[in-house]
């Protein structure tokens, strides 16, 4: 019976890991710095207590929890000659990664919804995004994380471990940990392939659909407020392509290839989650003047400016 599995990590030089480790470590840094001050920042602005923002707001909580399930364990690993995890920690980390995925993805479709709303509709906008609508799609962002990831790990806790276990990565996913199990895990296989493949590829092809409507409406009606919009869009299609290009090649692309599947899950780990705050900080003049006026308040918080 296996009781911990063994990662392998990313590289066996000493020299190379020292060098991973500070650029995980930065990395890591950045992004809790990043979103914690972005959800501060949302928090305690009430002009930027919109939809738009509160979701924002959601999409950095998730990004920085979505790190924080793989990062810190992979960065202690660096300095353990033997990088185990037990038995529940990797269906731990499985649950967690699933359960932030999914609701991440339910996220970015709001966001998306939002703006269409909000360009299409304006005339409607505030009756069609009320608050209650907004905390209605969080609400359903973290039931379809939750319903996602339990519904994959009810068919993969029961399968029996008994041989190799050894996974060629430094964190659990459920395609690599299935792989080690002894039995015929073709279902499974297409099981996942079903679930989160097909969840992946179906919300970037809406994505797709309803930010190149925005675009497209956009285009047909330029107005002052079209480059602003345009800027805010570039922002959100940019953090969609991020998250979607690894996350299909990792779960819906037939043919994996091995290392490209490793750096993939880097990039998945820090970088993206990292990306998403500057995208949306550097590009948004609202955003920029929220933290001026934070900083200010905090120097001197007499001067409720
Ligand atoms: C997430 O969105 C909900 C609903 O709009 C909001 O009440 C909440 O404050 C947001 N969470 C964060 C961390 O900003």
């Amino acid at each position: 019976m296996v009781t911990e599995f063994v990662f392998l990590g990313l590289s066996d030089s000493l020299e190379l890991q020292i060098l991973l480790f500070g650029f995980f470590f930065v990395f890591y840094a950045g992004i809790v710095v990043g979103n914690v001050l972005i959800i501060v920042t949302v928090a305690f602005d009430s002009h930027l207590h919109s939809p738009m923002y509160l979701l924002l707001a959601n999409l950095s909580l998730i990004d920085l929890s979505l790190s924080s399930v793989t990062a810190p364990k992979m960065m202690a690993d660096f300095f353990s000659i033997s990088k185990v995890i037990s038995f529940e920690g990797c269906f731990t980390q499985v649950f967690l990664l699933h359960l932030f995925g999914g609701s991440e993805l339910v996220i970015l479709i709001a966001m998306a919804f939002d703006r269409y709303a909000a360009i299409c509709k304006p005339l409607h906008y505030t009756t069609i995004m009320c608050s209650k609508v907004c905390v209605g799609m969080v609400a359903a962002a973290w039931g379809t994380g939750f319903l996602h990831s339990v519904s994959q790990l009810a068919f993969a806790v029961n399968l029996p471990f008994c041989g190799p276990n050894e996974i060629d990565s430094f964190y659990c996913d459920l395609p690599r940990v299935v792989k080690l199990a002894c039995a015929d895990t073709y279902r499974l296989d297409i099981m996942i392939i079903a679930n989160s493949g097909v969840l992946t590829v179906c919300s970037f092809i809406l994505l797709i659909i309803s930010y190149t409507i925005i675009l497209m409406t956009i285009q047909r009606h330029p107005s002052a407020r079209s480059s602003k919009a345009l800027s805010t869009l570039t922002a959100h299609i940019s953090v969609v392509l991020l998250f979607f290009g690894p996350c299909i090649f990792i779960y819906a692309w037939p043919f994996p290839i091995k290392a490209l599947d490793k750096f993939l899950a880097v990039f998945y780990s820090v970088v993206t989650p990292l990306l998403n705050p500057i995208i949306y900080t550097l590009r948004n003049k609202d955003m920029k003047f929220a933290m001026r006026r934070l900083r200010k308040w905090n120097v001197n918080p007499r001067v409720k400016s």
